[in-house]
């Protein structure tokens, strides 16, 4: 089965018929013979396979190319003309920022998109923005420095280079085909795509604790649910707080959902359902879901539910969750609060399924929402800030990454 899609790559317009399993990159390489964009992971990490989907990076080999219907890509061949392309290009040849070129071209759209986001990016900056995309022979060393330059030369020059760089080339590397349904485009040998299974948590971890200006209380304990087909996670988090004042701030909505990193409410806090918003950040993929939820609480058992769904429209994934959670005392004083995830994602980020991601990205969400609900039980403001926007988890996850990858084979 195909369905057609229209879109514009690199300036041209595209029609072509595409089997629902082909992702982006397997497009854009077979089928327009554009194979600048490199594969490395196929799993939303190496950032190998990145091109600008309507002016933004994003990962071409976890976009599905029917889902891309009526939006522009721009691959790294439509930057032949492009002079801050061109400047970062021999800026990679004079500090020696590529070996054997493989991460290249995914390093340089993402170099570029930060050029024109951020002119003023200092080093650590830069290295926090590029943190999504992994060079596994040259090292970063050369790459921010090549990076850096540029910028520093985009300052000297004012915004020309940046203001020109935000036009695509219109340089066309490839034949003004309209691409005929069936044979002019390959069909994947991989099996059918089913997007909406998280994989089962992995094993128990324990994670260090810190919340600003309160007293770091025990580490948040995690362990796997005990049901592999409800795939989820539970944590119990030691408090420095009574327990009637834990469930007090429990109580209220508007406090628990600024508590969350990245979450905003869209409605009043006593609606039903609420409109709920929440933004999460995993190396350079944003994503932005707003949806609706429930909030149902037992004060005898001092026991709660959070349930609800959401969209992102922008990366067409869509999300579904509920969070148990139930306050007891603690031995020392203070109050155990326990946690029970179960969700389920689909759509384009399903595909980022490298479980060592996902769970770091979970267990930073945990620690910064018990961080903050010691802060806001405290009277303290809380971090709201979304989670890996300024490079917490992204740092936390890339790292433990970058350890996973440089130890297996992939
Ligand atoms: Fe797409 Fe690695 S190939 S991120
Ligand atoms: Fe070889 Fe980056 S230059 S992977």
């Amino acid at each position: 089965m195909t369905r057609s899609i229209s879109l514009v790559v690199n300036g041209r317009s595209i029609e072509a018929a595409v089997e629902p399993r082909t992702h982006l990159a397997d497009f854009v390489r077979d089928a327009l013979r554009l194979t600048g964009t490199h594969l490395g992971c196929e799993h939303g990490v190496c950032g190998a396979c990145t091109v600008l989907i309507d002016g933004a990076p994003a990962r071409s080999c976890i976009a599905y190319a029917i889902a891309c219907d009526g939006v522009e890509v721009r691959t790294i061949e439509g930057f032949d003309d492009d002079p801050l392309m061109q400047a970062l290009r021999d800026a990679f040849t004079r500090h020696h920022a590529l070996q054997c070129g493989y991460c290249t071209p995914g390093m340089l759209i993402t170099a570029h998109d930060v050029i024109q986001r951020l002119p003023g990016a200092d080093e650590a900056r830069v290295r926090e923005e590029l943190s999504g995309n992994l060079c596994r022979c040259t090292g970063y060393v050369g790459i921010v420095e090549a990076v850096r330059s540029v910028l520093e030369e985009t300052q000297v020059t004012g915004s020309a280079m940046r203001r020109e760089a935000a036009t695509p080339s219109g340089t066309i590397p490839y034949t003004n085909a309209r691409f005929a349904p069936h044979d002019a485009l390959p069909v994947l040998d991989a099996s059918p795509t089913v997007p909406n299974e998280p994989a089962p948590r992995r094993s128990m971890r324990t994670t260090p604790f810190a919340s600003p200006g309160v007293p770091p209380p025990a580490a948040p304990e995690r362990r796997a649910l005990a049901a592999p087909e409800a795939p989820g996670s539970e944590y119990k988090i030691a408090l420095p707080i009574a327990l009637d004042t834990l469930w007090s701030t429990l109580r209220d909505i508007a406090t628990v959902v600024h508590c969350l990193p990245g979450a905003s409410l869209g409605s009043p806090a006593n609606a039903d359902p609420l409109i709920l918003r929440m933004t999460v950040a995993i190396g350079p993929i944003r994503a932005q879901f707003e949806g609706v939820g429930r909030v149902t609480f037992d004060d005898r058992q001092r026991t709660g539910v959070i349930e609800g769904e959401g969209y992102d429209p922008r990366t067409r994934s869509s999300s579904e969750g509920r969070i148990g959670f139930s306050a007891e005392p603690s031995h020392t004083g203070g109050s155990v609060l326990s946690l029970s995830l179960q969700y389920t994602l689909k759509g384009p980020l399903a595909q980022f399924s490298r479980g060592a991601v996902v769970d770091a990205v979970i267990e930073k969400l945990i620690e910064r929402f018990a961080a903050n609900l010691a802060s806001a039980a405290a009277g303290r403001e809380a971090d709201a800030s979304p989670l890996g926007g300024l490079g917490l988890a992204a740092a936390a996850s890339w790292r433990r990454l970058r350890r996973w990858l440089t130890s297996s084979d992939g």
